[in-house]
């Protein structure tokens, strides 16, 4: 097991854009695996590089609810292709951003097209739970956090404390 250390807001990386894998190599497996150590440690549900400090655009995500029975999707370059009219607030937390949760609105389906572990090319579409997910991720790839969606003064209160949480921590 190879727990990496999460970034966490305000962190100058968190918004940085991070850069297409142009191979599936060896060394992007093992970020992957690394990555879904982290993430089911955190626990969470899904995680992006940028949040482990790799601005490379890899994602893992597993929302599978039953105990002991993970269900991981690794996405390499995830790009959205279709995005449904239809939004819906759904409440989103994040692993970057500690002890917090709001509702964010979003198309409740999408249709994602990505790399896979495996080097290949593969259609997601996705509904609900992963749907937002899967949104939430690329956002990260993206250098975006679910709290730039929030009015100025929810965010500038969140960030505030998430200030206080880190000052507190050294
Ligand atoms: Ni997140």
């Amino acid at each position: 097991m190879n727990i990496l250390e999460i970034l966490k807001e305000p962190d100058p990386i968190l918004r940085k854009k991070s850069a297409p894998v142009k191979q599936v190599d060896r060394e992007i497996k093992k970020l992957m695996n690394n990555m879904l150590d982290t993430m089911y440690a955190a626990p969470g549900i899904g995680l992006a590089a940028v949040q482990v400090g790799i601005l490379k655009r890899v994602v893992v995500i597993d929302i599978s609810k039953e105990a002991n029975k993970n269900e991981p999707i690794c996405l390499v370059n995830p790009e959205i292709i279709w995005k449904s009219d239809i939004l819906e607030k759904k409440q989103e937390g994040c692993l970057s951003i500690p002890d917090y949760f709001a509702d964010i609105k979003r198309s409740n389906a999408c249709h994602v097209q990505y790399i896979d572990e495996h080097g290949k090319e593969k259609l997601l579409k996705a509904e609900g739970l992963l749907a937002t997910c899967i949104q939430h991720e690329i956002d990260h790839c993206n250098g975006i956090l679910f709290i730039d969606y929030l009015s100025k003064l929810k965010k500038s209160f969140i960030l505030k404390k998430l200030v206080k949480a880190k000052k507190n921590q050294k």
